[in-house]
């Protein structure tokens, strides 16, 4: 702990203890200065607020570092696998090898999902957005999965936790099928994660599929990169709405939801259709021109992050990893000319340089996903598929800490004071 930090309001001096993390800023802990002062803080965007204590993922955004229990991403990403970062993030630690198997063998013997579940698709128009499907159809888990809803049981919260991690794919891919009116496939637990993945979503029951392993690994990475990052507007979702009590399945849905935005995770889309509609680099000055004008609401999609004042570590990971999908599928994209032209162009850009603009994880996850064959309405589903283990072990953490209360913000209140009620005749 470090020095006390010193607050003084209405002409009365108050001390608040400061706390250290293991690495990061120091935080002011201000618990009691309403209970102390009367007043509150405000901070609308929780730009200097930190809203709990973790120990899962770090991020210094002026240094583009990311770590995941004290991992690098980059290693991560390079060495790992996306069930090994998923028992790192769930259970605390990297898994041994019997380890790193049993937490396989759990996860892959709860991929499918309760055969009355598909019922709630058809309830979707077939155009439905697949990220409309995905709030209803994983909202709709909380009416299934009885079991594992004692939020005060460890292991009930574990069994949960397993099963929103393994039913992800399956229900993802169910919507895409759905989407594109070809049957469901159900999971073939032979496979790895991922594999059974792109199964699900590209094989037909027609005829075999075989999982192509440079993308299988391709895919896992970019899983990999979008498994959690710390107090994001999704994940601090699924704690408001777990602080609560509420049901795990529905507080995923929450986070689902969140994520949806184009500020947020709905970015990979937004920044795939924009560098589309810029479609070749001599039309980049227009549209870095539109992204400086105060007047324009256009923002350069899949650039500028809350957190990263510089280089997103994932968005490094994800251009390489686009380099090796072409390689692999032998193709090539003008898209991606564009991108890497409008990145540089940004980058020297004195508004950019200013405001600290860099690419962020959705900058380049879109080329990946639709040299892949995923349409780009299916590439919020595909972070919220992986994002999933960082809600679920963000989630158990939260409920798990003991000072952990209902989340209750306050404000600043700029209506009328109190008046008198005017009947309707005399308004
Ligand atoms: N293009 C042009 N200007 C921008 C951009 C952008 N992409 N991002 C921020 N700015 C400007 C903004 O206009 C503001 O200027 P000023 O200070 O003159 O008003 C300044 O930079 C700070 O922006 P802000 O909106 O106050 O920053 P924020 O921390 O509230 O927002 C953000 C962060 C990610 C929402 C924002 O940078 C943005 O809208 N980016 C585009 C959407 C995007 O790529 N989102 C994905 C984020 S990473 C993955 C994820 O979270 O899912």
């Amino acid at each position: 702990m470090g020095d006390n930090a010193k607050f003084s309001i209405n002409g009365e001096d108050y001390e608040y203890p400061v706390l250290t993390g293991t690495v990061g800023p120091d935080v002011v802990d201000i618990r009691k200065l309403y209970g102390q002062t009367g007043a509150f803080t405000y901070d609308p965007g929780f730009t200097s607020t930190a809203s709990c204590e973790s120990e899962l993922t770090f991020i210094d955004g002026g240094e583009g570092v990311l770590l995941h229990r004290g991992y690098p991403i980059e290693q991560l990403a390079e060495q790992s696998s996306f069930m090994e970062v998923a028992h790192l993030l769930l259970r605390g630690e990297l898994p041994t090898a019997d380890e790193y198997s049993d937490f396989t063998n759990t996860i892959t013997r709860h991929t499918m999902v309760h055969e009355q579940l598909r019922g709630f698709y058809q309830g979707f128009r077939r155009d439905a957005h697949p990220m409309a499907i995905m709030c209803g159809v994983v909202g709709a888990l909380s009416a299934f999965y009885h079991d594992s809803t004692d939020i005060n049981d460890p292991a009930q919260r574990m069994i949960a936790s397993h099963r929103l991690v393994a039913k992800m794919p399956t229900i993802a891919a169910m919507a895409y099928k759905y989407s594109i009116g070809q049957p469901f496939v159900y999971p073939d637990n032979d496979l790895s994660y991922t594999g059974n993945f792109l199964r699900m979503t590209f094989g037909v029951p027609a005829e075999p599929y075989e999982v192509h392993p440079a993308i299988e690994k391709a895919m896992d990475r970019i899983f990999i990169l979008h498994a959690d990052h710390e107090q994001n507007a999704s994940t601090s979702t699924v704690r408001l709405a777990g602080s609560s009590g509420a049901n795990p399945f529905a507080c995923i849905a929450a986070g689902i939801a969140c994520l949806w935005g184009p500020a947020h995770g709905g970015a990979n889309e937004a920044a795939l259709n924009m560098l589309k509609e810029i479609g070749h680099p001599d039309r980049i000055p227009e549209y870095i021109a539109r992204a400086k004008d105060k007047d324009d609401p256009f923002r350069l999609m899949g650039f500028g992050h809350r957190v990263y004042k510089n280089y997103d570590p994932r968005a490094s990971v994800m251009q390489e990893t686009v380099r090796e999908v072409f390689e692999t599928l032998k193709v090539k994209d003008p898209v991606f000319d564009v991108a890497l032209q409008l990145e540089e162009m940004a980058l020297n850009d004195p508004y950019f340089i200013d405001k600290k603009l860099f690419p962020n994880v959705d900058f380049y996850s879109g080329i990946i996903l639709s040299a892949i064959g995923f349409p780009t309405s299916m590439f919020t589903v595909l972070f919220a598929l992986a994002r999933t283990v960082g809600w679920v072990a963000q989630w158990n953490e939260m409920i798990s800490d003991p000072g952990q209360r209902i989340g209750r913000p306050r404000q600043l209140y700029t209506g009328p004071a109190k008046r008198d009620y005017v009947s309707i005749d005399k308004r």
